[in-house]
């Protein structure tokens, strides 16, 4: 006979049963009322985001950090998060095309949703037996996708900047079998490079690895912003010559402030040449790897003995989601993996924990999946060419009126630039580059960001939001010229 049905009144003095899902149905309905009314608050928001200004909508909420000694109503946390919403800058509008930041995936938000409610933790086998098997195979697929070949693999973590220190971990300790007794008393001091503009995590890992961020050799980037392979070469030769060990070479595909490519066919010689371990960040480039028509842009990846890559960047998962993939996860296993013999190993499947930089750490593989399966490959691959493609219609048209100067040529779908002076003599000054983004905020809604580059200010537009289209650039095309001649009188 079936159990009876047990219901009980809730007792609100308990906050165990105004806090959290009774797993007896008793408060099903209430739950389900307070989510929907947040999932109604997001919905509202993003469907809505076309009606607000791309920009943050900076207020004040008296006491907003207060914690109070009983708990608040639902109706003020509510008031809360619908606060709370509006505070970032609205990346769901058309026309935010400023830093490297897209909007999410509707299956990533759902992804992030289950996530928080399961609590996969991705440490252990007995967390999350099933997606600690699932995230391997999925990392495997990646890793084929860059070319790294049969013996490739690797996680995913919270953020590039842990990505990148896990990989260049992995080649110092290969390089030099550091892992137990670390690098003390070495005669030579251990050094790696880098393009002057590759992203400041690796010095942060230099520093964290207790190599001091002076071991980041800066290789000069060209006036496109691509590492400069002759100096490379020279730099690492002077580097041998001087009594240092270089281990590493980074290559970028996708720079921060410009999104240019390194020459990575080239950096791969020159890292076999001097058997050098080669790690790409592809944090932002990497998405080109779902490209039908930009994909050889990422031609020489396939040499990397690590790749880096944001998927919450151009590849539209919820913030964070990272991954850091190896060529031979064999050396993954002998050079970085600590046990964590405090976990069952059923034998079955790995510990992740044991391979990952991060222990507890959340599923962020179901909202990409999600998303991948969402999306499949050929929409992936559309976005990513109609972004680039926008961003090349942009560049050309900004290029015709001849009123704003580049940092170099476009490899992807960012480009900076800054109005250019009408005199030959003189360049504009910051303050009209600031001035230039107000005007194209107030009287456009384009919202673009103003990185500091090379001793100067620019304006840096990415192509990312999937609904920014031709209207966005025109009215952009505009607004600069109205702005220019204005300026110009
Ligand atoms: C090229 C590059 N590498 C690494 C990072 C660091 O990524 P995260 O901010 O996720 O730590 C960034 C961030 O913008 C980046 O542009």
């Amino acid at each position: 006979m079936p159990a009876k049905k047990r219901h009980r009144r809730i007792n609100r003095a308990i906050p165990s049963e105004v806090a959290f899902i009774d797993p007896r149905g008793n408060n099903r309905d209430e739950a389900r009322e307070l989510l929907n009314q947040a999932v109604d608050l997001m919905l509202d928001h993003l469907a809505g985001a076309e009606r607000r200004s791309p920009a943050p909508d900076l207020q004040e909420f008296p006491d907003f950090a207060a914690i109070p000694d009983e708990g608040m109503h639902k109706e003020e946390l509510l008031k809360r998060a619908a606060f709370l919403i509006r505070q970032p800058r609205n990346l769901a509008h058309s026309g935010y095309i400023g830093n490297m930041e897209s909007m999410p995936t509707i299956m990533s938000i759902v992804g992030a949703m289950l996530m928080a409610a399961t609590k996969n933790n991705m440490l252990a086998e007995e967390m999350s037996p099933y997606l600690t098997r699932v995230e391997p195979e999925v990392m495997k697929w990646f890793a084929s996708r860059f070319g790294l070949g049969p013996q490739s693999g690797g996680g995913l973590l919270a953020g590039g900047s842990l990505a990148n220190l896990q990989a260049l971990v992995t080649a110092r300790n290969a390089k030099f079998h550091s892992k137990r007794e670390g690098i003390w008393g070495r005669q030579k001091p251990p050094v790696f490079f880098a393009s002057e503009v590759a992203h400041s995590s690796l010095q942060k890992a230099a520093m964290i690895m207790g190599l001091g961020t002076a071991s980041v050799t800066p290789v000069r980037a060209d006036e496109n912003s691509r590492m400069d392979v002759t100096d490379l070469q020279h730099k690492i030769q002077h580097s041998l010559d001087s009594g240092q060990e270089p281990f590493c070479v980074v290559a970028t595909a996708g720079t921060t402030v410009t999104g240019n490519i390194d020459p990575l066919l080239d950096i791969a010689s020159v890292a076999k040449q001097h058997d050098l371990w080669l790690h790409t960040d592809a944090i932002y480039g990497g998405a080109l790897a779902f490209s039908n028509r930009y994909t050889q842009r990422l031609s020489g990846i396939e040499a990397s003995d690590s790749v880096t890559f944001n998927l919450h960047k151009w590849a539209y998962s919820a913030t964070t989601c990272s991954m850091v993939l190896f060529k031979d996860t064999a050396l993954l296993d002998e050079q970085f993996r600590i046990p964590a013999p405090y976990m069952n190993d059923s034998g079955r499947t790995l510990n992740l924990g044991e391979l990952s930089l991060q222990g507890s750490r959340q599923a962020d593989i179901i909202g990409l999946l999600l998303s991948l399966q969402h999306l499949g490959l050929l929409g992936y691959a559309r976005l990513i060419d109609s972004r680039i493609d926008l961003a090349r219609q942009l560049r050309t048209r900004l290029e015709g009126h001849d009123l704003v100067e580049f940092t170099g040529e476009m490899d992807t779908n960012i480009m900076c630039f800054r109005p250019k002076s009408g005199s030959s003599v003189s360049e504009v000054g910051d303050s009209r580059v600031r001035d230039l983004q107000r005007h194209l905020l107030h009287e456009a809604d384009l919202c673009l960001t103003l990185p500091p580059y090379r001793g100067r200010i620019w304006l840096k537009a990415d192509i990312l939001n999937p609904f920014t289209d031709e209207t966005q650039m025109d009215q952009l095309v505009e607004k600069v010229c109205s702005f220019q001649q204005g300026c110009r009188g």
